[in-house]
């Protein structure tokens, strides 16, 4: 007999082979290899430099809204510098090979698109559009050096169209979601340690609904225990390689 030569077992490639709908879910270690910092590593997320809820919440820019606008106008800047890697890559390819794929990100990083995905659901916003604080509608974020600028309908400050700790995820982007793990019979969690909800819930509900659920991750996660497959690694690595297997 044969040894199988691949990296991945045979029934996990012939479920993807197999698959007519199928979602995946990224997280912040699928920008890792762009170098836009992770959330939660201790030695470059970029949560262990700031404390979240001095930055990222309302309350933090009601008290002081430009370090707030400042903070995110860096990682706005270091976004634009980041540029989508081969794990970004892979998942635009994948929406080409399968009859109905669906991209749920919780990165804020606009990558996604950048890479080629189209109709990303950006379940936390996305850090390179800016919305009025107060008519909460997406503005063009004007070059001044105010920080934070005024919305130029009704001067009231601008802040970033992300999701803050303590706010509503975009109910539109959680339902269209929702619908498509319900729907779906794979899913992928990649690159993210399952720790912020409902983001974390959506790989669960596909195991209730009966999917394959394949991990995706440079670390264990509480997620491992319940995959069906738990590929240990890099994104940019293991995606590109799978999908290469998997569809030639
Ligand atoms: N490939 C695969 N996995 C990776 C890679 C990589 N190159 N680099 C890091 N990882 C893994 C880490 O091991 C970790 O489990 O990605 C995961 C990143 O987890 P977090 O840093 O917690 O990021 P994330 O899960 O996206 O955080 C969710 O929390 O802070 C909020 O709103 C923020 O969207 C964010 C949410």
């Amino acid at each position: 007999m044969i040894e199988e030569t691949r990296r991945f077992p045979s029934s996990l490639v012939s479920a993807l082979q197999e698959a007519q709908r199928v979602v995946a879910l990224t997280g912040s270690g699928i920008s890792a290899e762009s170098d836009v910092s992770t959330f939660r590593e201790a030695r470059t997320g970029l949560w262990a430099r700031y404390e979240p809820q001095e930055l990222a919440t309302p309350e933090a820019f009601r008290r002081d809204p430009r370090l707030v606008w400042e903070w995110y106008a860096w990682r706005r800047a270091l976004v634009e510098k980041a540029r989508p890697n081969p794990g970004h890559l892979a998942l635009a390819r994948l929406e080409s090979l399968v009859p109905s794929f669906t991209l749920v990100t919780q990165n804020v990083d606009g990558l996604h698109k950048r890479a080629g995905s189209t109709g990303v659901l950006e379940l936390h916003g996305n850090i390179r559009r800016s919305k009025c604080s107060v008519e909460d509608v997406i503005v063009e974020t004007p070059e001044t050096d105010e920080a934070p600028p005024p919305c130029p309908r009704c001067g009231a400050p601008l802040r970033p169209d992300v999701v803050w700790f303590g706010e509503a995820l975009p109910q539109e982007a959680v339902s269209r979601a929702s619908q498509a793990v319900r729907e779906c019979e794979l899913l992928f969690s990649i690159g993210t340690s399952g720790a912020v909800y409902p983001a974390a819930s959506l790989p669960y509900k596909a195991l209730t609904n009966g999917a394959t659920v394949i991990e995706v991750n440079a670390e264990e996660t509480s997620l491992t225990a319940h995959a069906a497959y738990s590929l240990r690694g890099l994104a940019g690595e293991l995606l590109p390689e799978l999908i290469e297997t998997t569809f030639g």
